[in-house]
């Protein structure tokens, strides 16, 4: 393997070349969720591209012409490396954060291949809370205020001095588990010893306690080439299992864009104050960061401040968000990937409402029912859109489930009322049994209309 050195003075070089983006003809999407199957859907929309690869994809993949399934998983970096070369992607796109956190960009451009996705580095922005919180703090980025412990007497002894109720996190990836939102000291208390029980294993070694910020939650995505930074529609998600956001956290049951949380100078500001001080502060510390910064942010009283960064798409604000993007996509993710996000097309962004609700399998969040027949009648067409996660087709062809998010069905409309109407629409084409969702996704902007929206 080559130095890090030698890697990023390649990647400097990348950077001053002049590109030819529309040699980009083959692409490889990495991971198996919801999030890799829109995207593949959306990066074959390039006219200059031939075929897109997912490994390991999933029982979706191949319903979209021109996407076809490598049977290698995220975790299989040698695999994933073997197959890069021999089919010699122009281009390879990581979706989830865990193999992002291993180093598989790394691995991938030591070997001369351009890799949209932070190497490890850059990963820590999502997989160590303490170094986000950090590099927020070394960049003035607005965020709860926090305090890093890693004893349990260390922790208690800073509740009793704070006596207020404090957010409990892991330091480090726990697959969406590691928060708790305590509303009382005594719950914090608990949360605290019971983090400490090791629970969450390496990634609970260390705890971040959280000053507990109020308000409605936004995702705002960045694409980045390590220097500048293309900004996508604001999204909200839904992450709580049930209706009236009860019921346990899950990955995300729901989301729509452009959330009029934000409007448009606001984003802006977004821009300015949180994305791009954090990339300059990566680059401060050497980091050349090619791929999405993802803020979580909490609109508070005081302004909008970071909740989380995660250094991949959401799932699923990216099936929500891929149906608004152009063609261009896949040139604009590889001029972030080489460097020179200048020589790249305008990204068009569609200003129509996309909307997408989840439909997940019984069990979800703690034990996902599988192998359930899927049975879907539902039409698609440019304005619907269905988006595999956890599906796999059998030997005999049929489609099963095989995961907690099960599928995705998107829809885009003049405006939220006309998307989400088209959303459940379909979902009543779709069936397995267990299957459920929320039929609230969007009641915050359902009954508006652009004229009712925050201008953009
Ligand atoms: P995270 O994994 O950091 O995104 O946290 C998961 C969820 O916990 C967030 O989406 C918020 O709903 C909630 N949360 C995290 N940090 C805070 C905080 N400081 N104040 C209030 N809620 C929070
Ligand atoms: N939808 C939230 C996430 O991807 O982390």
């Amino acid at each position: 393997m080559k130095g890090s050195q030698d890697q990023s003075s390649e990647m400097q070089n990348s950077r001053s070349i002049k590109h030819d983006l529309s040699q980009i003809k083959r692409i490889l999407v990495v991971g198996n969720g919801g999030r890799e199957n829109a995207l593949a859907w959306a990066l074959i929309k390039c006219p200059e591209v031939e075929g897109v690869w997912v490994a390991p994809g999933n029982g979706g993949t191949e319903n979209h012409p021109g996407c076809m399934r490598l049977e290698i998983k995220a975790s299989d970096v040698k695999g994933l490396l073997e197959a890069s070369l021999l089919h010699q992607f122009n281009l390879i796109v990581i979706g989830p954060e865990i193999p992002l956190a291993d180093g598989l960009a790394d691995v991938l451009r030591d070997s001369g291949l351009v890799v949209f996705g932070p190497g490890a580095d850059g990963a820590k922005l999502e997989a160590s809370k303490t170094w986000a919180k950090e590099l927020m703090s070394e960049a003035s980025v607005p965020t709860a205020k926090h305090w890093t412990v890693s004893k349990k007497e260390e922790a208690l002894a800073l509740l009793k001095k704070q006596q207020r109720p404090l957010v409990v996190k892991a330091d480090g990836l726990a697959a969406g588990k590691g928060v708790t939102v305590p509303d009382s000291i005594e719950g914090t208390a608990k949360a605290i010893k019971e983090a400490f029980t090791g629970k969450f294993g390496v990634a609970g070694e260390t705890l971040v306690l959280e000053e507990l910020l109020q308000g409605p939650e936004v995702s705002v995505f960045g694409l980045c080439d390590g220097e500048r930074i293309i900004l996508l529609p604001a999204a909200q998600d839904h992450k709580r299992l049930k209706e009236g956001d009860l019921g346990p956290n899950t990955g995300g049951m729901g989301a729509y864009a452009p959330a009029p949380l934000l409007n448009s100078n606001e984003l802006n500001n977004v821009q300015k104050l949180v994305l791009e001080p954090i990339l300059n502060a990566m680059k401060e510390r050497g980091i050349d960061y090619r791929g999405v910064i993802y803020a979580g942010l909490m609109i508070t009283s005081s302004g909008a401040k970071v909740i989380e960064f995660n250094c991949r798409f959401g799932d699923p604000e990216c099936q929500t968000l891929m149906p608004l993007m152009g063609p261009e996509l896949a040139r604009v993710l590889y001029a972030c990937a080489l460097g020179c996000l200048d020589q790249a097309p305008i990204l068009q962004i569609s200003n129509n409402c996309s909307a997408c609700v989840v439909a997940a399998a019984s069990g979800y969040p703690e034990a996902a029912r599988t192998g359930d027949l899927i049975t879907s009648k539902i039409k698609l067409s440019k304005s619907i859109q269905l988006f595999h996660a956890g599906t796999i087709c059998d030997k005999k062809g049929n489609l099963l489930t095989s995961g907690g998010r099960v599928l995705a069905v998107t829809a885009q409309g003049k405006d939220f009322d006309q998307a989400f109407s088209l959303v459940y629409k379909g979902l009543e084409q779709i069936s397995f049994d267990g299957i459920t969702y929320r039929n609230d996704i969007g009641n915050q902007v359902r009954h508006s209309h652009p004229q009712d929206k925050k201008e953009y």
